[in-house]
């Protein structure tokens, strides 16, 4: 297995301010092009430039990622790998087997890493002991995103169990409001079908389901259960939703033709970009049930010749996790800085909620890898989950029904 190491000149060239020093560059793939996004990464951008970096964007538009995906495995099978990609998760390990991705542990040890993120993140960063990516942040993505203003006109306060979100739902849709702003695209369907299951499995549940592939529960009642209320959610969504982009149903939100968005916290960037104020235009809640589904940002660097682009992926490492970054990203992003010790004063109610929530779920053994979001399972298991949630919401398949094609799709899988 191949594993490359930064070239030790270019690592001691950052780090000492008498070396002659190369100029950091760096073509970065990542798929942050919606407003929020876009003002988010403007500020990494901004700050590497602001330390000497030449940035070369390569934005592929399509919200999770798969786009993204898919531009970075051709890039990488011509042999014209980018010098820093945007990858999460356990994609982070398989490309590292595939000996592609470089070795940043000068980086993060020279920085301290170890010291400033939680333990459960740090996890992700590593390959057989040696760091392989720098986490940007930690989105949550078992959201509900509401409108302030239509809750309030029909006289509806933020659902905490499914059957109120349910009996809001028929109220707004008889009141001629769409209940819930939904995008059709096999992502989002997995999104708010990991964040049902949350609510109805449990965090147990969850992590039997779609940690451990377990698969009485994979077949159990509760995951019918789950199915049947994705069936009700399938109801409540508009004509117009195959194909929508997330950031579309989000805007929906705003202007009020919409009441509901179950969708990370990402969507708030989209919300605070358009200068909406969390508590007055806009409520944020978890969805119904305990638990914390978590999603971490990273940034992975291929192996690149030359000692410019070298240099561009040490800088670019370090600031992604410096302290400045973290803070201004996160708060443009929706999402909480992945450093502990960053103070969130600043950062708005939902923001403070998650942070709140998420050292409460790690300590009581509920804190959760999304599976919608590359966080739990490789590619070809969290691929196979998605086709059977998409194919039961776009037909009329039964519940009983998806729960035997989830079994059979998990053990052709593996
Ligand atoms: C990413 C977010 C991004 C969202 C929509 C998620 O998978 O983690 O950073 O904003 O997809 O594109």
């Amino acid at each position: 297995m191949k594993n490359v190491v930064f070239g030790a000149v270019s690592a001691a060239a950052l780090m000492s301010a008498n070396a002659v020093v190369a100029e950091p560059q760096a073509e970065v793939l990542h798929w942050w092009t919606s407003g929020g996004e876009a003002k988010s990464v403007a500020v990494l951008q901004q700050e590497f430039a602001d330390n000497g970096g030449t940035w070369t964007d390569m934005p592929v538009a399509g919200g999770g990622g798969d786009a993204a995906m898919s531009a970075l495995r051709a890039r990488v099978l011509a042999g014209n790998a980018p010098t820093a990609v945007q990858l999460k998760g356990p994609a982070i390990q398989e490309w590292y087997e595939e000996g592609v991705l470089a070795d940043i542990s000068a980086v993060a040890e020279a920085e301290g890493w170890a010291d400033v993120l939680p333990a459960s993140i740090a996890g992700h960063m590593m390959c057989e002991g040696t760091w392989c990516a720098a986490p940007v942040n930690v989105h949550r993505v078992d959201w509900i995103w509401a409108n302030a203003d239509v809750l309030e006109a029909n006289g509806i306060a933020m659902p905490t169990t499914w059957d109120e979100f349910n009996a809001a739902a028929e109220k707004l849709q008889a009141a001629g409001i769409i209940p819930l702003a939904h995008g059709g695209q096999a992502w989002q369907d997995a999104t708010v079908f990991e964040a049902v299951a949350l609510g109805i499995l449990g965090p147990d549940g969850f992590r039997k389901a779609f940690v451990e592939l377990d698969e009485a529960t994979l077949t159990s009642d509760e995951m019918i259960a789950v199915f049947d209320q994705m069936r009700t959610l399938r109801g409540y969504v508009d004509p117009n939703f195959p194909g929508r982009d997330w950031n579309l149903a989000t805007a929906m939100v705003m202007n009020g033709e919409a009441a509901f968005q179950i969708m990370g916290d990402w969507a708030k960037g989209e919300f605070l970009a358009a200068g909406k104020a969390p508590g007055e235009d806009f409520l944020c809640a978890s969805v119904p049930g305990e638990g914390f589904l978590y999603n971490v940002d990273s940034f992975a660097m291929f192996d690149v010749e030359g000692e410019d682009n070298q240099a561009g992926q040490a800088l670019l490492a370090k600031l992604i996790v410096g302290p400045s970054f973290q803070k201004v990203f996160n708060l443009n992003k929706g999402s909480i800085p992945a450093r502990v010790d960053v103070a969130l004063d600043e950062f708005d109610s939902c923001a403070h909620l998650s942070a709140k929530d998420m050292t409460a779920s790690s300590e009581g053994g509920s804190l959760l890898p999304s599976y919608a979001h590359g966080m739990a399972l490789r590619g070809a298991q969290s691929g196979a989950i998605t086709d059977v949630v998409t194919s039961h919401f776009n037909s009329d398949m039964s519940s009983e029904e998806a729960v035997k094609q989830l079994a059979t799709a998990i053990a052709n899988s593996l």
